[in-house]
């Protein structure tokens, strides 16, 4: 596996895979590498002839009062880790490479921020799509694969690309979760055995609306109050939101139709999580 640390290069490398014929997939991350990122990698390999992940930690999708100082960090390993998995590059700029002084570009997609996680995040999402853009003009693939677990982070980059005609396919990939049902996540890592343990009512909460749902229960703010009753059956849990809405265009419904998004962020001790499942009219 190639290490790349400089735009130029990583440009220069693509384009020789390009000439050669080779379709380029792309997974990009934040590293700390766990199986739902090791997944997308999988999915990329079996659909590309080379595949590229990337490891940077965006500085601009962070708050600031969020964690990006503390952010967990385990180059050696996710480097392992990625070569146990076949991948051809390791793209891995730092901040000045990405961000070099007088840096003012920006990227936003207006309509489907102002929602779920777009709401308590501020510039979070614009903070996603400006990296994601200018990592998908350094690695020029043909596809990138992201996770569903970041539901409206995917839909925000499938509409950027569409929006500014950028010349690639988007994937989405269903989330890979632990054994107990825990959406698997980086900041996973920031919970105690106590904490791990109530996060586990995140997925029975969406459990509960599924189950409901199948028996026919339509109107969303009973859906709603379902899952918020079970995520508060223990203390310990802070509900940011808990939403159904329309999955395109994350509009809020009073009754679910054929299909909706329930999306749910909460804190568990001081670890914001963020889960979601879709409801499809069997
Ligand atoms: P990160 O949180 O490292 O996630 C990288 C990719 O892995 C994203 O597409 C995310 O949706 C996916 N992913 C994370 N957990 C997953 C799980 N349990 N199952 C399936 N896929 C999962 O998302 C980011 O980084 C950043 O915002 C990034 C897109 C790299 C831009 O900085």
């Amino acid at each position: 596996m190639k290490i790349i640390r400089t735009v130029k290069e990583m440009q220069a490398a693509s384009d020789t895979f390009r000439k050669a014929g080779k379709k380029i997939g792309f997974v990009p991350t934040m590293g700390y590498l766990h199986a739902g990122h090791l997944a997308l990698v999988r999915k990329a390999r079996g659909l590309a002839d080379i595949v590229v992940a990337s490891i940077f930690v965006n500085p601009i999708q962070f708050g600031p009062k969020e964690d990006l100082a503390r952010y967990p960090r385990a180059f050696e390993r996710d480097r392992a880790l990625l070569e146990q998995e076949l991948t051809d590059v390791l793209y891995f700029p730092d901040v000045a490479e990405m961000y070099p002084q007088g840096y003012s570009t920006y990227v936003e997609v207006k309509e489907l921020e102002d929602h779920l996680c777009g709401l308590s995040r501020k510039g979070h999402f614009g903070g996603v799509a400006t990296v994601v853009a200018k990592l998908f003009n350094a690695v020029k693939p043909h596809l990138a694969v992201f996770g569903q677990k970041d539901y409206q982070q995917l839909k925000i980059i499938q509409r950027m690309v569409k929006d500014l005609n950028m010349d690639l396919e988007i994937i989405g990939y269903p989330t890979v979760r632990e054994e107990g049902g825990l959406a698997m996540s980086s900041r996973n890592a920031y919970l105690n055995a106590d904490e791990r343990e109530k996060a586990l009512l995140i997925q029975a909460s969406m459990k509960k609306v599924e189950e409901l749902f199948r028996g026919g229960e339509r109107k969303a703010r009973v859906l709603e109050g379902e899952a918020r009753r079970v995520l508060t059956s223990k203390d310990g849990i802070d509900i940011e939101y808990v939403t159904l809405c329309d999955p395109e265009t994350f509009h809020g419904l009073e009754e679910v139709g054929a299909s909706a998004l329930l999306a749910i962020a909460a804190k568990v001790g001081k670890t914001r999580l963020i889960d979601n499942t879709v409801l499809t009219e069997p």
